[in-house]
């Protein structure tokens, strides 16, 4: 294990500091500007007007591209000697889900319900990408997503806070293990901080507007969730927080990131985000731009140049208080401490050993069983699975696609990516031919991977006119269709359900997707996962989650003056939470105390797996709350007639409220209670807070 710097040791290191080069450690700059010789910027580089010693005082660089082990080791060895104090840049890159080898988009992990696949995702990433150089990952997001226009949808575990927040503390643990320093491990960066998420009808970049009390009670407690797993670095969002953007919010970023949730560790802007602060008004050039960041809290400027362009001269002009360099300088430099970089700044410098590590049976074994623990069976009249010996088609636009690892797979190796038809045509139970001389047709469609992801908005999140005329085609040939829908958000497919005998959401299921949908498909593995998103029936009814605030006129069939549409129902097309499996279970519940027991009993023929959902609302309280909250779940595994017993206990933390202040307001009172396979689930118990 590497060798650490004491505290007093980095302080004193800090007093040794030029400004120059403590401003330079605030600095993200490209790799690429340092792969040719960092003394010579080129290409885009020499455009930014970087000069080779900025590039050598830079504290990090960002990689966006594949990259390897060798090409990497020798920027950061290159800029650690050129560096006055030898102080080596941070390497940090998007490993989202998965580096080389992708495992299922996060959306679709939220779909687990499983902390272990979470966690398993997390490592594997971290393996995967500390051989190939990275240090820091810009990952997990925790944004706590409600509107599936929105293309970044797919980078959240999820609509639910606890479910972003739990997935969202999987991951980092997985990342980060104990020791950052650990040659297998990369530091971890929740994001977006906080609430890029509502952006405004769905749009990317669009402006947002939240209340205090939705902040406490929503969009805060996931990243609460990945500080308590230690989360090393925080990036606030590319949105305002009461006009004031996210990167400049002192409120945000000092009142509410250090002092209320206990963040110690190192703020990094979003890219070039300092710099946008010119294109809102609030800043008139780059100085005011790093004055502001500076002060309201901001370390590290990805990729906008203000602090490496303007900082020391502001701090030298007395405009700023070099105190606050100092500050921001040492959490830069303590993160730097905790990766072990000043013993040993590169964790792996051979290109053999990346590529032994990468894509190594055991990752590949953990991507496949995330893939096959996120599809959701959302329909199965008895299509699936397949009997041995039957006919089947495969088409649709994703029938021979490579493309289905999902957004951020910079490492990835897309064309080498197994397709369906690959998958199923090396198996021998079944015989491939066309539609017309089928049992069964499997249509494999839905939107494409470049469909998913930052700047991927959509206006009609739904299957294209063309999808839908041959949906509906295959449908007149009178044959069971089974839809294999590829997707990064929750598409709405209210017109094609009824055309189909099953759906089978497999969002993007990544490297090991097809092999997992195959499994699922023939039924060697039974689908378990369940929504992390409601399906909205309408575009109409969005955003449309399981926990929206109550109204004080609810809808009640055939009444007027209530909480309704005209032209569409209330109800989603399938809830959070939903999935089907190839096994029914029956759920019986009691209350004793705080306690609800939940005896849970496969009463189908197979062995399934299923997530027992525990949903509450405080029957009372001075404040709005939702009518149905996700509070806590189980996933369970039963042979077919097996039973078990799943206890919750019902805690006030589970129900506790936050005023516009940000006092907590206590549950007191009558807590109804729902227990079931769906946000769906009926109110049958309750509990006594
Ligand atoms: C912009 C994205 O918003 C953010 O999520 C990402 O980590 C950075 N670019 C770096 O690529």
């Amino acid at each position: 294990m590497s060798t650490k710097l004491t505290h007093e040791q980095l302080l004193a290191l800090l007093s040794d500091m030029s400004i120059e080069e403590k401003a330079g450690q605030l600095a993200q700059i490209p790799i690429s500007a340092c792969m040719e010789g960092v003394t010579e910027p080129t290409g885009p580089m020499a455009e930014m007007n970087l000069t080779p010693e900025q590039i050598a005082l830079s504290g990090s660089v960002i990689a966006v591209r594949k990259i390897e082990a060798e090409d990497c080791a020798k920027v950061v060895r290159d800029i650690t000697a050129l560096q006055p104090h030898h102080i080596p840049p941070l390497v940090m890159k998007d490993v989202i889900h998965g580096h080389q080898t992708m495992f299922p988009i996060p959306l679709a992990i939220g779909s687990t319900f499983d902390e272990g696949v979470a966690e398993d995702m997390g490592r594997c990433g971290a393996l995967e990408g500390a051989v190939s150089g990275t240090h820091v990952t810009f990952a997990p997001m925790v944004d706590v997503v409600r509107d599936p226009r929105w293309g970044r949808v797919m980078e959240s575990p999820g609509e639910s806070p606890l479910l972003c927040g739990r997935m969202g503390a999987a991951m980092v643990r997985g990342t980060r293990g104990d020791d950052i320093a650990a040659p297998d491990r990369l530091a971890a960066c929740a994001k977006h901080f906080v609430g890029y998420g509502i952006s405004q009808a769905g749009q990317d970049y669009a402006p947002i507007d939240v209340s205090r009390t939705e902040l406490y009670n929503t969009y805060l407690p996931p990243f609460q969730a990945c500080i308590d797993a230690g989360v090393d670095m925080m990036m606030p969002a590319f949105v305002g927080i009461d006009r004031v953007p996210c990167v400049c919010n002192e409120w945000l970023l000092k009142d509410i990131l250090r002092d209320r949730m206990g963040f110690e560790g190192m703020v990094i802007s979003d890219w070039d985000d300092p710099r946008q602060l010119i294109n809102h008004g609030v800043a008139k050039d780059l100085r005011e731009v790093s004055k502001l960041c500076l002060e309201a809290g901001l370390d590290m400027d990805m990729m906008s140049f203000a602090h490496l362009n303007c900082l020391a001269d502001l701090v030298r002009e007395g405009k700023v208080d070099e105190k606050k360099l100092d500050e921001a300088c040492l959490h830069v430099l303590a993160l730097k401490n905790s990766l072990g970089l000043f013993d040993n700044p590169v964790k792996n410098d051979s290109n053999a050993y990346q590529q032994e590590i990468c894509g190594s049976e055991s990752i590949r074994k953990a991507a496949w069983e995330a893939a096959v623990k996120s599809c959701v069976l959302l329909k199965n009249d008895g299509a699936l699975p397949l009997r041995t010996g039957c006919k089947v088609a495969l088409v649709g636009s994703h029938a021979d696609e490579h493309a289905i690892l999902g957004g951020w797979t910079l490492d990835a190796d897309t064309e080498s990516t197994k397709t369906l038809l690959d998958s199923f045509g090396e198996d021998e139970r079944i015989t491939l031919v066309s539609p017309e001389e089928a049992d069964v047709i499997l249509l494999a469609t839905g939107e494409n991977q470049s469909d998913t992801g930052e700047d991927c908005s959509k206006a009609h999140p739904s299957l294209t006119s063309e999808q839908m005329a041959e949906l509906h085609s295959l449908n007149a040939l009178g044959k069971p269709v089974v839809l294999l829908l590829f997707c990064g958000r929750p598409l709405i497919i209210t017109d094609a359900l009824p055309l189909c005998s099953a759906v089978l959401n497999v969002w993007f299921p990544g490297t090991e997707g097809a092999n997992a949908i195959r499994a699922l498909v023939m039924g060697d593995r039974n689908p378990s996962g369940h929504l992390s998103m409601t399906m909205p029936r309408a575009l109409g009814q969005v955003p449309i989650h399981h926990d929206r605030l109550s109204s004080a006129r609810p809808w009640v069939e055939g009444a007027v003056y209530v909480n309704r549409y005209k032209d569409e129902s209330n109800f989603p097309l399938f809830p959070f939470g939903f999935g089907l499996s190839y096994t029914t279970f029956a759920m019986e519940a009691s209350a004793e105390g705080n306690v609800v027991t939940v005896k849970v009993v496969n009463t189908g023929s197979v062995a399934g797996e299923t997530v027992v959902q525990l949903y509450g609302r405080m029957r009372h309280g001075r404040l709005i709350r939702p009518d149905k909250r996700l509070l806590d779940w189980q996933r369970v595994s039963l042979a077919s007639g097996e039973s078990c017993q799943v206890r919750f206990t019902v805690t006030p933390d589970m129900l506790r409220m936050y005023d516009a202040q940000g006092k907590a307001v206590e549950p007191e009172g009558v807590c109804d209670i729902a227990v079931g396979q769906s946000s769906a689930a009926a109110y049958t118990l309750t509990v006594d807070m």
